[in-house]
């Protein structure tokens, strides 16, 4: 299908769900269950693997894993929510292939490490799945993200990056501020990935005999993969949670786009200090040269004239924040602080209110609606709307309300950002991955009243 008539027909079908009947996740399990595979039961996979066991609509009948240890955590969890077992598929790197060969699936769901999201998501296309949901980030390379834009297109299937932040009260709730015009013309906004991972990049892989700094083969879960990302690459690594909702805010890729971006990287020294610190100063790994700067900073011009800020800190010690801020003409919101100020509403000029009043006011509908579904789902609730609207979209055959574009958009960020370090600090014109349609895209993300 000619990329235009795909933009053309997603964005009439996502406007068409807006007058569809509410979605019922209670629905009487039938043979009409939607057929997920999940490909990744580590921690988040895991986190995914319940929230779908947790629905009567859904039939997760496979799963794929190359670790024993996650599968049987994960089969731990299938036996107990009384689901019947899926097909499991291990062996090797590449069992995924066999189960998109042997599976009938609606829906494919990838949570391993970022290096294999591309081969994954588009491996899940050429297969026939129309519905892909992935972990952030969708690829590598640019050429990985417009590898999977071109995929997505030609098999006319939706890649929906699973961007949970997007779906967080606190950023609900502003968005709609924003779309109600509490915050006036927006004018600038910041976000980023504030946090600190130096036990996560880090482990004994679960073997005491293991020192705690351990990466790569002797260590688990992130560690195991994550952590040599550090090593070889410097740019923002992580830049989704911070730029999704910022891109909803300002309509990015329908009516506004990203046009260039520079990124700055300070000195590295968090990841060696904390091997030092907790190995020993002739532990191996304090030899390793970590690339990553500790705290990289990417700046971004819109097509509208909005400016972005978005922060990568993930190596220092420091309390976790996603550093968010929507300034207007008419006020901002800095999540920081937990603080609001919108002038002549606010009590006093030049102070802060407490933002929690505001965004109690403003709670966004779906929240509203939803706020039951959402207890006990991972980060407070918000990782319950991201497996709901991807499922949703599959049953009402509808475009997810995030799409390809949104997915490679944000995610593009990272080798874009690499660039801009490696050439000492080049503006770099960001690539349009609508090929000229954001102009014509109308918004449709959380503008159902279902998901
Ligand atoms: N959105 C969020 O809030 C959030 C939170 C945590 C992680 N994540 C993302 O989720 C993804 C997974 O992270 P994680 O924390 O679960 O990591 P993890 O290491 O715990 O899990 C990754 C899993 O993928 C498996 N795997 C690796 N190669 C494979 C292959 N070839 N075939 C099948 N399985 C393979 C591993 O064995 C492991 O079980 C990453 O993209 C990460 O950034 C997102």
């Amino acid at each position: 299908m000619k990329r235009r008539n795909f933009l053309k027909n997603s964005s009439l079908a996502a406007a068409s769900v807006a007058f569809m009947p509410n979605a019922n996740i209670f629905a009487k399990s039938s043979a009409s269950n939607i057929k997920i595979g999940i490909i990744g039961v580590g921690l988040r996979g895991q986190g995914h693997l319940d929230l779908l066991l947790r629905r009567k609509d859904v039939d997760v009948v496979a799963i794929c894993d190359v670790s024993d240890y996650m599968l049987n955590s994960a089969k731990e969890d299938i036996t107990k929510s009384g689901k019947k077992m899926p097909a499991i598929y291990t062996g090797d790197a590449y069992a995924w292939k066999r189960m998109l060969e042997k599976e009938k699936l609606d829906g494919v769901v990838i949570a391993t490490p970022w290096e294999w999201h591309k081969p994954m998501i588009v491996g899940s296309l050429e297969a026939g799945v129309k519905y892909v949901g992935s972990e952030v980030c969708i690829g590598l390379s640019l050429q990985d993200h417009w590898d999977v834009v071109k995929t997505a297109e030609r098999y006319n299937a939706q890649v929906m990056m699973l961007e949970n932040v997007c779906y967080r009260r606190d950023v609900m709730a502003v968005l709609n501020m924003v779309r109600q015009g509490l915050f006036g013309e927006l004018i600038h906004l910041q976000g980023g990935y504030q946090h600190d991972l130096r036990e996560v990049k880090f482990n004994n892989g679960n073997n005491p005999a293991n020192t705690p700094v351990e990466f790569g083969e002797k260590a688990f879960s992130e560690a195991s993969w994550r952590t040599e990302h550090s090593v070889q690459r410097n740019g923002d690594l992580y830049p989704t949670h911070g730029v999704g909702p910022v891109a909803n805010y300002i309509n990015i890729n329908r009516g506004n786009r990203f046009v260039n971006l520079c990124s700055f990287s300070s000195k590295a020294r968090g990841l060696h200090n904390h091997v030092v610190k907790k190995g020993g100063e002739n532990h191996p790994n304090a030899k390793v040269n970590f690339r990553l700067g500790d705290v990289v900073t990417t700046n971004i011009q819109c097509a509208n004239g909005e400016t972005i800020l978005l922060q990568h800190d993930t190596n220092l010690p420091r309390p976790y924040s996603l550093g968010f801020r929507v300034q207007g003409t008419e006020g901002l919101w800095m999540d920081v602080n937990k603080s609001i100020y919108i002038q002549d509403k606010s009590p006093k000029s030049h102070q802060w209110d407490p933002a929690k009043e505001w965004l109690d006011k403003y709670d966004h509908p779906l929240w509203a609606r939803w706020s039951k579904e959402t207890e006990g789902a991972g980060h407070g609730g918000m990782d319950f709307f991201v497996i709901h609207a991807f499922v949703e979209s599959i049953k009402n055959s509808k475009p997810t309300p995030l799409d390809v574009y949104d997915a490679a958009t944000w995610s593009a960020i990272t080798p874009l950002s690499e660039q801009s370090i490696a050439l000492g600090n080049e503006t770099i014109a960001f690539p349009d991955f609508t090929g000229g349609e954001w102009m014509y895209r109308k918004p449709v993300f959380a503008l159902n009243d279902s998901y």
